[in-house]
């Protein structure tokens, strides 16, 4: 109880002054609504990282996901906040009786990992500019991100579960939508595919800092950083069927990918690659992305690794490989796959490269 008042204080204080300096707060409540949810669908002139889905009823889902691989692919970070009930999401997710939560996952060099979640009673996000700051109440659970994109934070304190640090980003290449960099005119379709799949891209690629103590072990690590949000009205099997997924550095090079089959049976691709820090391509065409060592059917077998390949207007033809060096998440009941690998590629007849990358393979 003696603590409580001063973080109520705190709470208040905030809220006061984020509205104060023209911020927005949007209070989305772990009880999901039984009405209709509002969708948000193309950009406006700010809120790239905004929520998109308000309130969260028993079926729409809004998610703000963080990853981080180091350059020698020794470890990995994957954290995601949740606004979903299990419903929303897909098959195996267990209900916890809040739809407001957070996980993370680390993995450490010798390939095991280490685990931590934290559930809500309500998110708190913060709108100023494009950014977004979160905080998952009453857990030491948040995000803290600046308005104009340029740098994000994750924070956890949460000595009760084990579980305290920092995760720094500090963006190298600017922000997106599928199919337009952020830069585009306001009315962008902010949907991946034929069904209302939502992508926003705050962070294709960054410069994170991991120091967490979780569960006993100091982990502290610097690598390629990324942070992203998807949503959607329904179910996510509703909106989307499957897609390959992934983010990579490799030399100058930020590439991420989005090849995503919408409920109908089309096939969609959205192609990023940014060159120190300036955008080559952000555009739904150009890219095709396959798996390597299979047969291509999917759920996959066992593929050996993913080969992308896209055209760059001016640029030529980009070519790289991907092969896996670590299983993050390997779910076959609901064929979800995420791993960290190599890539190695460049334009044809130019120089080639290798580097880290974070990418995966879903299916519902
Ligand atoms: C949630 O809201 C969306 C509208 O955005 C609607 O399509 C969906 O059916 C609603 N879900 C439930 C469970 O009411
Ligand atoms: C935390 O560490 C203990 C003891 O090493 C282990 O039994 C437990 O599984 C770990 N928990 C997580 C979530 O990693
Ligand atoms: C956060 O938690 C406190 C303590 O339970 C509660 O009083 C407060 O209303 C909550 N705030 C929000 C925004 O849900
Ligand atoms: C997030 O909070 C920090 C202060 O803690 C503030 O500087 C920043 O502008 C906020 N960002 C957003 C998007 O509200
Ligand atoms: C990211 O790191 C690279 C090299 O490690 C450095 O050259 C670059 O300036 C950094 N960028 C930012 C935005 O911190
Ligand atoms: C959001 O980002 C876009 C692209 O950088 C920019 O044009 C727009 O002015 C930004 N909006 C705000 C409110 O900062
Ligand atoms: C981890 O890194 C932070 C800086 O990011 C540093 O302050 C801290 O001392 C480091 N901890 C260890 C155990 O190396
Ligand atoms: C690459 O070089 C070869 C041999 O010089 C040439 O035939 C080919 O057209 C070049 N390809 C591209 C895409 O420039």
């Amino acid at each position: 109880m003696r603590l409580l008042w001063p973080v109520l204080l705190l709470q208040i204080l905030a809220v006061a002054t984020a509205q104060h300096s023209g911020a927005s707060v949007d209070i989305i409540s772990g009880a999901p609504s039984t009405g209709l949810s509002n969708v948000q669908l193309t950009s406006g002139t700010s809120g790239l990282d905004a929520p998109k889905v308000l309130p969260i009823n028993g079926s729409s889902f809004d998610w703000w996901y963080f990853d981080v691989v180091s350059a020698d692919l020794d470890y990995s970070l994957v954290l995601v906040f949740f606004a979903a009930t299990a419903n929303g999401l897909w098959d195996g997710i267990p209900d916890i009786g809040t739809a407001v939560y957070a996980s993370v996952g680390i993995t450490l060099p010798d390939g095991s990992s280490l685990n931590s979640e934290a559930a809500g009673s309500s998110l708190v996000v913060t709108t100023l500019g494009n950014g977004s700051n979160g905080t998952l109440n009453e857990t030491g659970w948040s995000w803290v991100g600046s308005p104009d994109l340029s740098s994000y934070r994750v924070v956890i304190d949460s000595p009760e579960t084990g579980v305290q640090g920092t995760v720094t980003f500090e963006s190298t290449s600017p922000a997106h939508f599928p199919c337009a960099p952020a830069t585009a005119s306001a009315g962008q379709p902010l949907v991946l595919g034929t069904a209302p799949f939502g992508w926003a891209n705050a962070l294709p690629d960054a410069n994170a800092s991991v120091d967490i103590v979780i569960n006993g072990t100091q982990v502290n690590f610097t690598g390629v950083g990324y942070h992203d949000q998807n949503w959607g009205p329904s179910t996510v099997d509703t909106v989307v069927k499957s897609w390959y997924w992934g983010h990579a550095r490799l030399g100058p090079l930020a590439v991420v990918w989005f090849y995503v089959v919408s409920p109908d049976g089309s096939e969609h691709v959205s192609s990023y690659i940014s060159r120190n820090g300036e955008v080559l391509t952000a555009s739904c065409s150009g890219m095709a992305v396959s798996m390597t060592g299979t047969d291509n059917n999917f759920p996959p077998a066992q593929p050996a690794g993913f080969h992308i390949s896209a055209r760059v207007e001016g640029e030529g033809q980009l070519e790289v490989d991907v092969m896996h060096k670590t299983v993050l998440t390997a779910d076959p009941d609901v064929a979800t796959y995420r791993w960290i690998g190599s890539v190695s590629g460049g334009f044809v007849n130019g120089t080639t490269w290798s580097g880290p990358a974070l990418y995966e393979a879903f299916a519902f």
